[in-house]
């Protein structure tokens, strides 16, 4: 089969979904057959369903799964949730389950909404002085908020809106630049368009106003939403006595919650532990926001610069052992939407939500946080006593059994086998070996 060498294409977005892909059979693939049945195969047969999908995004050529697990008996102030995890990694749903049972019969876990402000900045160079931007800010202030009203009129209907437009002055920072920097209370939205538009909508105004009440230029470089939102915070928690941490796998309640806490003091003061600790935590936290249609990208930036506002990167859990009692908490900002978005368009998304009972952002940000803090105890409770390795094998002997293409019958046998010897990848080929010999 011959291919063409790759070479640029342009007008590559005008073709047609099936020429897109004869293109890039054309071009990558030497067994074209194979590979265009791989891409129809992952289509959805109701048309309507797959045109949905396929207008999400651009250049669409297929659809990429992820599995759609659920974590039940997750106590959030003392009401039940099942909680919707999309996710691609073997154990990150099973240890979301055991710590949500495991605290379920301690208390379950206490969440609280801190702050919900959103933030959004005009970047602008200015090289007059500095008084008389100043005053003119001032004065223009109320205009900048006026002429968004087309824009604000439902969501301050709603009770949100524009909370305040400050001038900051960051010329130590950087030469003539400076910024409106703007917060918000977008409600139940995540609000990343309510807000570009407010403030395109101010950058507009501050610069035809300043044209014609100021000496000196003002160049708007960019008007964008920051995704650092660090009064948008939640924060989740467990505690109990100290006691009442014995279980199945706990036989030493003191020494576990001592333990513990030395490895959480390790991640504060740690980067290299601390960011495969925060890691593990987000296993949890981007498996509900993609689950529920928001943007994991956005909250992954916010929650590690979060995580290094002090001026070192630390951890986003903390842990304390005071008159017999363990508590472990986390703080995070998360800037969620239940509305708008994906959340109406995406089937699935819609499904997770009204499993989670129609939640408000509010709702969210304590659900988030829950899945995030019961993920990052499940991995400190299994590195801190059996080591991962155990459990998460465990759950990762069906892909390689997969890998190998194990029938069901195989797969019988060997799971039989493995729960009494433990797993690793040699064992598990070794064992695929010897069920085929037989
Ligand atoms: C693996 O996805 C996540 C962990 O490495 C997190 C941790 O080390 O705390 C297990």
């Amino acid at each position: 089969m011959n291919l063409t060498m790759p070479t640029a294409i342009s007008g590559f977005s005008k073709l047609s979904k099936s020429e897109k892909i004869e293109w890039l059979l054309d071009t990558y693939f030497s067994n074209k057959e194979d590979a265009r049945n791989l891409v129809q195969q992952y289509w959805n047969s109701d048309e309507k369903l797959q045109k949905l999908h396929d207008e999400f995004i651009e250049n669409t050529i297929t659809n990429y799964y992820l599995p759609l697990g659920v974590a039940p008996n997750f106590s959030i102030n003392n009401k039940l949730y099942t909680i919707p995890m999309a996710i691609e990694e073997s154990s990150v749903v099973a240890a979301a389950s055991k710590a949500a049972k495991f605290w379920l019969d301690r208390g379950g876990f206490k969440a609280e909404v801190i702050s919900t402000e959103k933030i959004g900045q005009v970047h602008f160079t200015y090289s007059g002085n500095f008084e008389a931007l100043l005053s003119f800010f001032e004065s223009v202030k109320p205009k900048l908020i006026e002429d968004t009203k087309a824009i604000t009129k439902n969501m301050e209907r709603r009770g949100g809106g524009i909370l305040d437009i400050e001038l900051k002055n960051k010329t130590e920072d950087l030469e003539h630049y400076y910024q409106l920097h703007a917060t918000f209370e977008t409600l139940d939205a995540m609000g990343a368009n309510f807000i570009n538009s407010c403030l395109e909508q101010f950058a507009k105004t501050f610069k035809a106003e300043a044209q014609a009440q100021l000496e000196d230029d003002v160049n708007i470089v960019m008007s964008i939403l920051s995704n650092y939102v660090p009064n948008c915070l939640v924060r989740a928690e467990v505690s109990c006595p100290i006691t009442d941490l014995k279980s199945k796998d706990i036989t030493n309640p003191s020494l576990f919650a001592e333990k513990f806490k030395q490895a959480v003091s390790i991640a504060e003061v740690e980067p290299y532990r601390a960011v495969t600790h925060n890691k593990g935590i987000m296993n949890g936290i981007d498996a509900v926001v993609l689950a529920t249609g928001n943007d994991f990208r956005a909250i992954e930036a916010g929650v590690h610069a979060y995580a290094s506002k002090d001026g070192k990167y630390s951890s986003l859990t903390h842990c304390s052992i005071e008159n017999d009692t363990f508590k472990f908490w986390i703080e995070i900002p998360l800037a969620l939407g239940t509305v708008g978005g994906l959340t109406s368009l995406h089937p699935l998304v819609k499904f997770a939500l009204e499993m989670l009972e129609k939640p408000s952002a509010k709702d969210l940000m304590k659900i988030v946080s829950v899945a995030g803090l019961a993920q990052n105890f499940a991995a400190v409770k299994s590195l801190t006593t059996t080591g991962i390795q155990e459990g998460h094998m465990k759950m990762h002997l069906m892909n390689i059994l997969n890998q190998f293409e194990a029938t069901s019958e195989e797969k019988e046998k060997i799971v039989e086998h493995f729960k009494t010897n433990v797993v690793t990848h040699s064992a598990v080929v070794e064992a695929i070996e010897n069920v085929r010999k037989i």
